[in-house]
């Protein structure tokens, strides 16, 4: 008789302990304890056995039993419920992403990358140089010694540490480096960032950036300067534009020439851009000076070629419109943002 009690208690204590971990879980439970063929319907089934003053007490601790098996069935439940995600919580794989805001190009890498193109089409391929250079590639090697006036020409910034290093004054450094490590023919575009001692204001920056361009082989000639310029000045502002060469110096150039393109703003008629003459400058150029080519171990009995330098804020600011030098650094997002990539 008391085993009946015994296998009560026991089936009571397995209640209290079992912990359903799935809804898969739970439902055995269910089964196991309050389903139509459960083992509290067999302890039920088991109360014949007792004499009747026994009952009473067997009675009320099967109705813990089962009272033990509905709580926690209940709770386990509500608690699987509330953490199984509801259908609306699923997301939906297949709805369309957010919209991430697209950030913009800088106006001067979108006609850095717009000069490149244009270059890239006519074989010249893209090289670069350190912008902390020594004194023969900014200066010496470009025709350009120690004390020679020329040098008063760019205002530099030497290192303290060591006054042979410098931040580089032009992009034409890597002309040098270039000529220097590889044989002819040689066909390359050098666009970086270049540094002058110069106060800041709306039409000077002590940072700005080059395009360079360098062609050497056998008979190169002026023609071949020219006509690269125009391809070049036509590509970039349009084909009705036109080219002017202004003589001029340069201490690695010889001849050397200034190099305009007609307004496309006013079509020359005069304007504020051109300042009433109906030429804009746009850089500088010539052919390479003999001795240059000679600084650079090539002979220039062989070889000849022409190079040119230009600005890419002062294209930028043909281009777009911006006067104040200061704003292409300040990078303000609402400047910033005003500007496509279609050039
Ligand atoms: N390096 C010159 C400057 O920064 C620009 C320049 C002029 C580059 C003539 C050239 C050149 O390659 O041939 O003012």
């Amino acid at each position: 008789m008391e085993e009946i009690f015994d296998r009560a208690y026991i089936v009571l204590e397995e209640i209290k302990i079992s912990s359903p971990e799935t809804v898969e879980a739970l439902e055995q439970f269910r089964i196991q304890y309050l389903g139509t063929k459960s083992v509290l319907k067999d302890l039920f089934g088991a109360m014949a056995q007792l004499p009747s003053e026994r009952k009473k007490e067997y009675g009320q601790l099967m109705n813990m039993l089962k009272a033990a098996a509905e709580k926690k069935f209940e709770e386990l439940k509500v608690m699987f419920e509330t953490s199984k995600p509801s259908t609306k919580e699923i997301p939906d794989l297949t709805a369309p992403g957010f919209n991430m805001p697209l950030g913009t190009r800088h106006p001067l890498s979108i006609v850095k990358n717009r000069i490149i193109e244009i270059f890239s089409r006519i074989g010249f391929t893209i090289a670069e140089g350190p912008e902390i250079e020594d004194d023969w590639h900014n200066f010496t090697a470009l025709n350009t010694p120690q004390d020679h006036p020329a040098r008063d020409m760019q205002d530099t910034f030497f290192l303290t540490e060591d006054k042979n290093y410098m931040l580089r004054t032009h992009t034409s450094s890597v002309q040098i480096r270039k000529m220097e490590s590889e044989k002819p023919p040689l066909r390359y575009i050098f666009p970086g960032r270049v540094y002058r001692n110069e106060t800041i204001s709306a039409r000077a920056h002590c940072t700005f950036h080059q395009v360079e361009g360098l062609y050497i082989d056998d008979n190169v000639s002026f023609a071949d300067l020219k006509q690269t310029m125009l391809y070049f000045a036509q590509e970039m502002f349009g084909k009705n534009v036109q080219i002017r060469f202004r003589p001029s110096f340069f201490p690695f150039t010889e001849p050397s020439a200034e190099m305009d393109i007609s307004c496309f703003i006013c079509d020359q008629k005069g304007c504020v851009v051109c300042k009433q003459s109906g030429w804009v400058e746009i850089g500088g150029c010539g052919m390479v000076d003999p001795s240059v080519l000679e600084n650079c171990k090539l002979d220039p009995k062989k070889y000849s070629g022409f190079a040119f330098g230009m600005g890419v804020e002062r294209i930028t600011q043909l281009k777009f419109r911006v006067n104040d030098l200061r704003l292409y650094f300040e990078n303000d997002i609402r400047l910033l943002k005003q500007f496509s990539s279609a050039v």
